[in-house]
C-alpha cells in the first residue's frame, strides 16, 4: 500500500521504517530539512535500537523516501499518517496547532478519497478538530473528495520501539460508521494484516474510546508506578523491603509483576505529558480527576528521592563535595533525556553547592545540550562530562546510579571501592542487592530497601 507519514520524530519514523519493512510504499514528510537531509544520507535522528538497520534495508529497497514535498506526500499515501508532535501547552493541556496545521495540508492538496490517521497521541474530540480543519481547507478550494479520520494510537516504548512494532500485543483502531469510516477501517484492516495472521490482535471501537484507550494505558502504568513509589517511601520508614513486596503482590495474576519498580521516578515523552493531558481533559469537563492529580504530584516528589537522600547523609551544604552519577537518559536504551530524573538530581546537587561528574552510555551529547539550556554557565562548569562510568569516581564521595542500564548491574565493585573516596552507592534503580552490599563494604541506599540501610 501507499503510506504517508506526516512527522519524522520518534513515533513517524518507527512506523514509517516498520510499514516499510512490511512491504508498503512509505513517503516520509518533514518540515525541517536538516533532518530530512540526515535521513536521506542514511543518518538517524534519535538512537532506537535496530531502527537504523530498517531504514537503511528499506531505503536501499526504495520502499521509503524523505521529503519537505508536502503537495508530494499527500499525493502519495491513500493512507496518510499524522504522526507530528503534541508537546504540552502552558496549562498542562496537549498543543494540537501541528496536528492541525497536517490536516489543513492535507485538504489543501488532496484529489481522491484518503484515510487520515491520528497516530500522535491527542486528547478525546482530536479526530473531529482534525475533520473540520481538513473539511473546511476542501470547502475553501471547492473541492469535495472523501476522507475518513481514524485513531490509531501508538503504544511503543522507547528503546524497544522497533520490536514492539513488529510484535504488537494490540492495534487499536477508532473509526466512525459511515461509509467513508467502514472503507477507512477496510483499508486499516489490510495495512495491519501481517499482524492478525495467527490470532486477531486489532480492537475496532469508535475514534473517542480510540483516543482515550492511549491515555488510560499511560495512566494506568503511570499509577502503578507512584504507587509503588509512595509505598517504598514508607518502606524506607519502617523497616521493609519494597523489592519483596513487589514480589509478593507481583505473583498475583490480577496484579501482575510489570511496571511495579520503585525508582527514581517516572520521566520520558509521554507519561508526564500524558497524565497532564488527561487531567486538564477532565477539568474541561469540571471533573477533577484525584488518582492522577496524586500520581502527578507523587512522581514530581520521587524525582527528588536520591537528591534527598544525598543531603541526609551528607549534609545540606555540599560545596566542596564532588558526586559521581551514572545515567541520565530518562531510560535504558535510549538517549532521550525529555523530564530525565538525573536532571533534576544534577539539579539539586549544583544547588547544594557540589560538584559533579556524569556519564551515562548513549546520552552524553544530548546530556551535553539539555544542561546547557537547565544550567547557567557557573552551574556548568561545576559538572564533569565523563569519558566512562568509571571515569567519574575519583574524588567522589558517593557513586549515584540514576538509569538501569545493563552496563551498569555487574560493575567491578573493587575498583568502585578503590576509586571512591567513601564506599556509599545511592542506587536509584534497586539494581544491586542491599545485603550483597554491605557484605561486599558499601553503605547502599536503595530506593524503599531501608531493611538493611537503617542505622
Ligand atoms: C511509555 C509506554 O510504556 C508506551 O506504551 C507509550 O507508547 C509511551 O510511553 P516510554 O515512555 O518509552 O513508554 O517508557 P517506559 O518504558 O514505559 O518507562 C516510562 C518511565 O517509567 C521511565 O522513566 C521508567 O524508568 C519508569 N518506570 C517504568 C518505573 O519507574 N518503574 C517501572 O516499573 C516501569
Amino acid at each position: 500500500m501507499k503510506i504517508t507519514i506526516i512527522g519524522t520524530g520518534y513515533v513517524g519514523l518507527v512506523t514509517g521504517a516498520c510499514l516499510a519493512e512490511l512491504g508498503n510504499d512509505v513517503f516520509c514528510l518533514d518540515v525541517d530539512q536538516k533532518k530530512i537531509d540526515l535521513l536521506n544520507n542514511g543518518g538517524i535522528p534519535i538512537h532506537e535500537p535496530g531502527l537504523e538497520e530498517v531504514v537503511a534495508r528499506n531505503r536501499a529497497a526504495g520502499r521509503i523516501q524523505f521529503s519537505t514535498d508536502v503537495a508530494a506526500s499527500v499525493a502519495h499515501g491513500e493512507v496518510q499518517f499524522i504522526a507530528v508532535g503534541t508537546p504540552p501547552d502552558e496549562d498542562g493541556s496537549a498543543d494540537l496547532q501541528y496536528v492541525l496545521a497536517a490536516a489543513r495540508n492535507i485538504g489543501k492538496h488532496m484529489t481522491g478519497f484518503k484515510v487520515i490517521v491520528d497516530k500522535s497521541t491527542v486528547p478525546v474530540g482530536t479526530g473531529d478538530r482534525v475533520k473540520a480543519a481538513l473539511q473546511e481547507e476542501l470547502t475553501k478550494r471547492g473541492a469535495d473528495a472523501g476522507f475518513s479520520v481514524v485513531s490509531n494510537p501508538e503504544f511503543l516504548k522507547e528503546g524497544a520501539a522497533v520490536e514492539d512494532f513488529m510484535r504488537p500485543d494490540r492495534i487499536v483502531i477508532g473509526h466512525d460508521s459511515t461509509a467513508e469510516g467502514q472503507q477507512a477501517a477496510a483499508l486499516m484492516k489490510k495495512l495491519y494484516a501481517p499482524f492478525n495472521r495467527n490470532h486477531e490482535r486489532t480492537f475496532w471501537m469508535d475514534v473517542r474510546s480510540a483516543e482515550f484507550t492511549k491515555y488510560a494505558a499511560n495512566a494506568m502504568l503511570a499509577t502503578r508506578i507512584s504507587f509503588m513509589n509512595e509505598l517504598a517511601n514508607l518502606a524506607d520508614r519502617v523497616g521493609v523491603d519494597i523489592e519483596a513486596v513487589r514480589h509478593g503482590i507481583g505473583s498475583d495474576p490480577r496484579i501482575g509483576h510489570s511496571f511495579l519498580y520503585a525508582g527514581a521516578g517516572y520521566g520520558g515523552s509521554c507519561f508526564p505529558k500524558d497524565v497532564q493531558a488527561l487531567e486538564r481533559t477532565a477539568r474541561q469537563y469540571e471533573q477533577d480527576l484525584l488518582i492522577l492529580r496524586a500520581v502527578e504530584a507523587v512522581n514530581d516528589k520521587q524525582k527528588l528521592v536520591l537528591g534527598r537522600k544525598v543531603v541526609q547523609r551528607f549534609g545540606a551544604d555540599l560545596a566542596g563535595k564532588h558526586f559521581a552519577i551514572w545515567g541520565l537518559a530518562f531510560k535504558p536504551n535510549t538517549d532521550d533525556m525529555r523530564e530525565a530524573p538525573a536532571r533534576m538530581l544534577v539539579r539539586q546537587l549544583l544547588d547544594a553547592g557540589a560538584t559533579v561528574a556524569v556519564y551515562d552510555p548513549v546520552a552524553m551529547a544530548e546530556a551535553q545540550r539539555v544542561l546547557a539550556l537547565d544550567l547557567n554557565a557557573e552551574e556548568l562548569a561545576r559538572v564533569r562530562f565523563a569519558a566512562s562510568a568509571m571515569d567519574t569516581l575519583d574524588g567522589a564521595e558517593a557513586l549515584v546510579i540514576v538509569t538501569e542500564w545493563k552496563a551498569f548491574r555487574a560493575p567491578d565493585f573493587d575498583k568502585i571501592k578503590a576509586s571512591l573516596k567513601q564506599a556509599v552507592i545511592f542506587d536509584g534503580r534497586n539494581l544491586f542487592e542491599p545485603d550483597v552490599m554491605s557484605q561486599a563494604g558499601f553503605e547502599y541506599h536503595g530506593i524503599g530497601r531501608s531493611i538493611l540501610t537503617r542505622s
